[in-house]
């Protein structure tokens, strides 16, 4: 049994929420990313993949799916506009990102909901502390002479739930809920 399978037969699934790019931001960033890849070696993000984590649950059993959407769907986004003005490296963990210098206020304000919303269904959270930042090169092995990173707008209006499976060939991700930032619960409910 591949462990897909296993992933499938044990009723758990993987999971995170994240902001997802419009295509035009994600193709920069990977073309910045394949220039990085050539300095620092490792594996670049496939363009498609391409997105900032808002929160990682890990495995969640598949009948709870129905209630960490009903958490998320508590939370009372804004539009957020974000400006990735910063491409660097961790040595730490050999991860080649981007991120901005700045967290905007909607950005901090929809992961820190997203966290309260998370513990108060029972759902197990991150213990990091939240860094704003998409992986672009994971396994990098030389750090110099990053090329330079370019400014990207990025304008989100939405947070996705998506679904991670794991394979040999990396992993796949599938939507599974769109959740608006408009600031409007969706029962209508402003207050
Ligand atoms: P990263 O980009 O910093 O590796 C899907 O795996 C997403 O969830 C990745 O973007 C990853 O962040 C993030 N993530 C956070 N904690 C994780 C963990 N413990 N294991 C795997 N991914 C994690």
């Amino acid at each position: 049994m591949s462990y897909q399978e296993s992933n499938n037969y044990s009723g758990r699934i993987r999971l995170f929420f994240a902001l997802w790019p419009a295509r035009e931001v994600a193709r920069a960033l990977h073309a910045w990313a394949t220039a990085a890849q050539a300095v620092t070696g490792g594996r670049v993000t496939r363009e498609t993949t391409i997105h900032l984590t808002l929160a990682f649950l890990g495995e969640v059993a598949r009948e709870r799916l129905d209630d960490l959407i009903a958490c998320a769907r508590q939370v009372r986004g804004r539009r957020i506009d974000l400006r990735l003005d910063e491409g660097a490296r961790w040595a730490h963990n050999g991860i080649v990102w981007a991120g901005p210098r700045e967290l905007p206020a909607a950005l901090g304000d929809l992961a820190a909901q997203l966290e309260t919303e998370l513990k108060a269904g029972g759902f197990r959270t991150e213990k990091r502390a939240f860094k704003a930042h998409v992986s672009l090169v994971r396994r990098s092995t030389d750090g110099g002479g990053l090329p330079p990173f370019v400014p990207l707008a990025w304008h989100a209006e939405e947070f996705v739930l998506v679904r991670s499976t794991l394979s040999a060939a990396g992993p796949a991700y599938a939507v599974e809920s769109r959740f608006p930032l408009c600031g409007v619960s969706p029962r209508g409910n402003s207050g």
